[in-house]
């Protein structure tokens, strides 16, 4: 079998102008090792075509397929790893990419402690960009079961699948590989201001935004953990025991939203086409009332008139 890598220099010897056209070759060449490289791409184009290529793969191919023999097809191999490597990922990974990038917080996703670097990444190129196998979120739904994520209702940064929004995809400091603790992560799209007003209720104050909210998706209205109602009796239990809100005019207190089986929800009369609950008259995260009133009063009886209008 004849040799099959082919070096410019070993280019038909002889003329001197041919040598000078070699020379000017070599010169318009970035680099002996693109040279080789070159010669892998006749049979392995494929491996190059992404959009985005690795810069390792320019960098020549036997930078990790150092025990591949290529002068005959099927190669012969050096060593005993799997396709000629120098070594396995991430050790592989490990010998241009810093070890620290990806391990040793206290959060460190499992595919990458277990060094499944090319479950995520192509090694070569992708037409996705950081060398991504598939976009996201599918990449992530690959492993992690979709249906958890999903509800009536989604967070519209999980739908359009800006999962690396909150998480990062090696490693954090923070549990779950979030990027921030909420309510920093939540303030990182949602407005402060809109959270800190006058009176701030004790959860929001606490940062406990997930004590109320799931973060992907969920089947009840603003990502609601559960019934709306029982999100409230969590930790107040007590007001379902008194009368709520109108003492002496019914006796069993104000209306309070709890859904009743077989019937349709009550309406918010003040916000239309929304649902009655504890959340029609308290604002859930502030307010500038006191009782964390929805609407501007400063006794419970000035609240009455967004609702009840004669
Ligand atoms: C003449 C065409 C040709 C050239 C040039 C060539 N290869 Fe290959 N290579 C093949 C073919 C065909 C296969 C698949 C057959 C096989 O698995 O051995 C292959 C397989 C491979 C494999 C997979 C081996 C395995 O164990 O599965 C690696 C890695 C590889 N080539 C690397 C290289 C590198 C690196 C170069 C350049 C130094 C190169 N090849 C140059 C044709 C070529
Ligand atoms: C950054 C390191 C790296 C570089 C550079 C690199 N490879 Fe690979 N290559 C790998 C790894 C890792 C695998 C194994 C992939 C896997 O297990 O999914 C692989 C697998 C292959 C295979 C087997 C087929 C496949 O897609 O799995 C071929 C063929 C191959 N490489 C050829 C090349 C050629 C040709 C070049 C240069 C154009 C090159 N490689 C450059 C790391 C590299
Ligand atoms: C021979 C050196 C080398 C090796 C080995 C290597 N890389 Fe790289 N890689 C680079 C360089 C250089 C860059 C570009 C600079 C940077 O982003 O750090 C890069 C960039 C990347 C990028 C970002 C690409 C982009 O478009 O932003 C990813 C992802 C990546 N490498 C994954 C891997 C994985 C996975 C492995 C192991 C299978 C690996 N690399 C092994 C040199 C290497
Ligand atoms: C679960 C999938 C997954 C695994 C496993 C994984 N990565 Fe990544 N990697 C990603 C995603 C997603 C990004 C893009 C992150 C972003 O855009 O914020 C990325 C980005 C990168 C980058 C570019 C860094 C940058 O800041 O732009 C490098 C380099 C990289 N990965 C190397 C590796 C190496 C090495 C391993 C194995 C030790 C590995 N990855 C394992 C999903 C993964
Ligand atoms: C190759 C498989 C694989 C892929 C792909 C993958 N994961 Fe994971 N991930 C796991 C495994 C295994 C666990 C641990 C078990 C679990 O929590 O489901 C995990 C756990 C997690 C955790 C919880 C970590 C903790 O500390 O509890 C988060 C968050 C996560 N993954 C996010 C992502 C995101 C975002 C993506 C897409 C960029 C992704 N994963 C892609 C395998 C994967
Ligand atoms: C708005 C921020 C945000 C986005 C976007 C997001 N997550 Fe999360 N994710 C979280 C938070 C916060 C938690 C922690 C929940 C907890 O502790 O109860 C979490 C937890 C997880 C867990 C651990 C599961 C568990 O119940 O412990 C996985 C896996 C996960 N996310 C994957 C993903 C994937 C995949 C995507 C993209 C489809 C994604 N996340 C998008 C904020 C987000
Ligand atoms: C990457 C940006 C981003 C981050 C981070 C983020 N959100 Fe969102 N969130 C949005 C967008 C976009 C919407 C839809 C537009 C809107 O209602 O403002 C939304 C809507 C919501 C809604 C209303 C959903 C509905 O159906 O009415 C809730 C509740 C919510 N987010 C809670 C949170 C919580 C809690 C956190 C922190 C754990 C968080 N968000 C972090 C972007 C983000
Ligand atoms: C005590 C429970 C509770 C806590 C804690 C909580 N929320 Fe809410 N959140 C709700 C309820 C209930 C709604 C629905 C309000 C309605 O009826 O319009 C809501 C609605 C939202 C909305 C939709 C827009 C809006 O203002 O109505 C966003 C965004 C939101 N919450 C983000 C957050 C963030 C960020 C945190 C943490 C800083 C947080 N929530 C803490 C109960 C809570
Ligand atoms: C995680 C626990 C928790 C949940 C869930 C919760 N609260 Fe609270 N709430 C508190 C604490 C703690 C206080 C302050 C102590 C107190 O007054 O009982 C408080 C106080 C209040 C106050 C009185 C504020 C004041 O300034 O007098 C109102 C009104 C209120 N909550 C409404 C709600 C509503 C409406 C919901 C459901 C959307 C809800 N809470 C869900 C913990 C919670
Ligand atoms: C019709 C309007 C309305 C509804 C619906 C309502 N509240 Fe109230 N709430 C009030 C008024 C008015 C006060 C002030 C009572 C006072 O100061 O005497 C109040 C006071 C409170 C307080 C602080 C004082 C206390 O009694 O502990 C909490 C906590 C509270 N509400 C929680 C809830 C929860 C939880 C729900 C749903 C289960 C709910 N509210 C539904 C109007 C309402
Ligand atoms: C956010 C809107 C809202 C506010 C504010 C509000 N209500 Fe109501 N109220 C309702 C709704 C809706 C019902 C019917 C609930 C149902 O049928 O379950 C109701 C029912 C009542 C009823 C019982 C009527 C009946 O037919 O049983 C009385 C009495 C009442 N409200 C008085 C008040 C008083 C007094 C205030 C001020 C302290 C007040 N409401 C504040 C929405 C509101």
């Amino acid at each position: 079998m004849k040799p099959i890598i082919v070096r410019s220099n070993h280019w038909i010897p002889g003329a001197s102008w041919l040598l000078a056209v070699s020379l000017l070759l070599l010169v318009v060449m970035p680099s002996p090792a693109f040279a080789a490289e070159v010669d892998c791409l006749m049979c392995h184009e494929n491996l190059a075509k992404g959009k985005v290529v690795h810069a390792a793969v320019q960098m020549g191919c036997t930078s990790c397929h150092t025990g591949i023999d290529a002068t005959d097809v099927p190669h012969k191999k050096k060593n005993k790893i799997a396709k000629g490597l120098s070594s396995m990922p991430p050790e592989l990974c490990y010998g241009c990419h810093e070890k620290k990038s990806f391990e040793g917080k206290k959060a460190v996703h499992p595919p990458v402690m277990g060094g499944l670097c090319t479950n995520c990444h192509n090694p070569h190129s992708s037409d996705i960009p950081k060398l991504l196998l598939s976009e996201l979120p599918d990449l992530c739904y690959g492993c992690h079961d979709k249906q958890k994520f999903f509800g009536k209702a989604l967070h519209a940064p999980v739908g359009i699948g800006l999962c690396t929004q909150c998480h990062a995809a090696h490693q954090s400091d923070h549990e779950k590989l979030l990027l921030k603790e909420p309510p920093d992560l939540c303030y990182d799209c949602h407005k402060k201001a809109d959270f800190s007003r006058k009176n701030v209720h004790a959860p929001v104050a606490g940062g406990m935004c997930l004590s109320c909210h799931k973060p992907h998706g969920s089947d009840y209205f603003a990502l609601l953990k559960r019934e709306p109602v029982n999100v409230c009796f969590e930790c107040h239990a007590g007001i379902r025991k008194k009368a709520h809100a109108i003492v002496g005019m019914l006796e069993s207190g104000h209306p309070l939203g709890v859904p009743k089986k077989g019937k349709k929800p009550v309406e918010d009369p003040a916000r239309p086409g929304k649902r009655f609950y504890c959340g029609s008259c308290h604002n859930p995260h502030t307010s500038d009332n006191p009782s964390l009133f929805r609407y501007e009063a400063r006794r419970g009886m000035e609240l009455c008139l967004n609702c009840h209008k004669k």
